[in-house]
């Protein structure tokens, strides 16, 4: 399917979309447009919010063809101001590209913006919104949220899982010496080993243990660890941007189309069997072990209230957002100092001169003001997830003084709010140093990359602690450079905003 999406909500469109607006009589859709939220009259005094024009029907959606939507949303900025209405098919999407708006929809509005649009793709992977980053902002989300505070991502959660942190670090230096002296005929490929050590920590905060393989009854075959990782996490990023038409034409629901449904429901299933497989392996091998102290001991005994779906969609979660995000931009970061030799220096010089010949280490973070504006910079230049997932505005309410009425999609565009020119001198370039003038320790809201108000993510500090150290990490071990420039390139295959092709570098031991 040539459908593209951003972020995790699916502002996409596609071949099938156009194929069955055109069948439909438009007589039908126009007497449904027009009661449609939206295009009824505006209750409030307040202006509507201007609109991008598009076609009867359609809407905005041959404009959305190509494959960066968050670029795209950013250039209708320029004309149409930095909050805009558009259509998706029937559906009225507002879309925000500014700092000062998004604050205004993430905290002042929040009441009236509490529940998320999910895509049907999105609806089936995240069984019905199971999950804390999914769900509407409700009872269930308030009870999964408290329980990955309280095992993995709190405070003191996070204080226990430092020991995995630390061995993660150890791991990925250990792996980079061993190819450091082939590298320059066979290049590092940073992603490769990241990711897979960033999946070990997510099984052991998850289930104690990292796996080597895993028989799965329900499927009737032993996965190796690199198709569990496939099953857990790189097919349901996939199939979380995978586009059904009737998502923008839901009067047509009643339409099947079996193609995709089935294709998701099996990613679905596969999954499902690898988790029920874990926990059973959990359960037989703690029988005879002591207490791990990972997150589904936790459930198991503090989280009885949980259905079996839902005890495994909370495990699964960790797994899914460990493994991604916080690869993606440590990837980015070493790209952009591999290609930035001074800047590579700079903060060669900030760790040389805190560590010396000691390790970097998480207490010695705050006193490494370049490194922390190097993570920032990455995450602004290069958002792993542009758009947040969408919203939804369930009650009439207005942002930047415009009428947003209940019933409209809210897009808020990260992108187009780290690009937005009154805030961020020449906000292309990838420039850790504006961070420096800052007095403050940076917040780490500051770029938004993370969301805001009570949904901003739950993992920020666990994603900027391993990040850091890593990136401080291979700095402080290794000189970086890049074997060929494969580019800034994104790849729109996924859920998230990584390289296009994987950095390959070539590194060389510093004493
Ligand atoms: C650089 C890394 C990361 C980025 C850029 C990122 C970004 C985001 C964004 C944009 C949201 C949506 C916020 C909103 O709707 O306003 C979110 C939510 C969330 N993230 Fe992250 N994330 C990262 C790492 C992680 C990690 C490592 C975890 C956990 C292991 C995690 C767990 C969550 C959770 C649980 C939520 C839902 C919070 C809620 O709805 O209350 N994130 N994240």
């Amino acid at each position: 399917m040539d459908v593209q999406t951003a972020g995790s909500a699916a502002v996409a469109f596609g071949g099938p979309a156009l194929a069955v607006a055109g069948g439909v009589s438009l007589l039908f859709l126009k007497s449904f447009l027009s009661h449609q939220v939206g295009g009824g009259s505006n209750p409030s005094q307040l202006p509507v919010v201007p609109e991008v024009p598009g076609l009867p029907v359609l809407g905005n959606l041959l404009q959305l063809k190509e494959k960066k939507p968050y670029k795209t949303f950013s250039k209708w900025a320029e004309t149409y101001g930095p909050i805009y209405s558009i259509k998706t098919g029937a559906n009225s999407m507002v879309v925000i590209n500014s700092n000062d708006l998004a604050k205004e929809a993430f905290v002042t509005r929040f009441n009236s913006i509490t529940s998320r649009k999910l895509s049907k793709a999105l609806t089936i992977l995240t069984a019905d919104k199971a999950m804390v980053a999914m769900s509407d902002y409700d009872d269930y989300h308030k009870t999964v949220k408290r329980n990955i505070l309280a095992s993995i991502l709190g405070p003191a959660a996070l204080k226990k899982h430092r020991i995995h942190r630390d061995t993660l670090g150890e791991n990925l230096s250990k792996k980079l010496h061993d190819l450091a002296p082939n590298s320059a005929q066979e290049a590092i490929n940073l992603r490769k080993i990241f990711q897979s050590e960033l999946f070990t920590l997510a099984l052991k905060q998850t289930f104690g243990r990292d796996i080597e393989s895993i028989y799965v009854r329900d499927l009737g075959t032993t996965m190796t660890r690199d198709e569990a990782f496939d099953v857990l996490v790189l097919d349901p990023m996939m199939g979380a941007i995978e586009v059904d038409w009737r998502d923008f034409f839901p009067y047509l629901s009643w339409i099947p189309n079996e193609n995709f449904e089935t294709k998701i429901k099996q990613m679905y299933i596969r999954r499902e069997a690898v988790m029920k497989a874990l926990i059973q392996e959990h359960k037989k091998k703690t029988q005879s072990e002591e207490n791990l102290n990972c997150y589904i001991d936790y459930l198991l005994s503090e989280a009885k209230e949980l259905t079996e779906k839902q005890l495994i969609m909370s495990l699964w979660e960790p797994i899914i957002e460990t493994a991604d995000t916080t690869m993606v931009t440590t990837e980015w970061a070493m790209y952009e100092l591999a290609k930035n030799p001074k800047k590579q220096a700079r903060l060669y010089e900030e760790i040389q001169s805190v560590c010396g010949s000691e390790k970097i280490t998480e207490e010695k973070l705050c006193k490494m003001p370049y490194l922390a504006a190097v993570f920032h910079e990455t995450l602004r230049v290069h958002s792993p997830v542009p758009i947040i997932p969408l919203r939804y505005v369930h009650e009439n309410t207005e942002i930047g003084g415009y009428h947003v009425p209940s019933g409209t999609e809210l897009a808020i565009n990260i992108y187009g709010c780290n690009m937005e020119r009154e805030i961020w001198e020449d906000p292309e370039h990838w420039n850790p140093e504006r961070f420096l003038a800052e007095k403050e320790p940076i917040d780490l809201q500051r770029t938004m990359a993370f969301g805001g108000g009570k949904r901003v993510c739950a993992g920020a500090m666990q994603a900027m602690l391993i990040a850091c150290v890593s990136i401080g990490r291979m700095v402080h071990e290794f000189e970086w450079s890049l074997k060929d420039d494969s580019g800034e390139d994104i790849n729109t295959l996924g859920l998230t905003t990584q390289k296009l092709n994987p950095m390959l570098a070539v590194i060389k031991p510093r004493n």
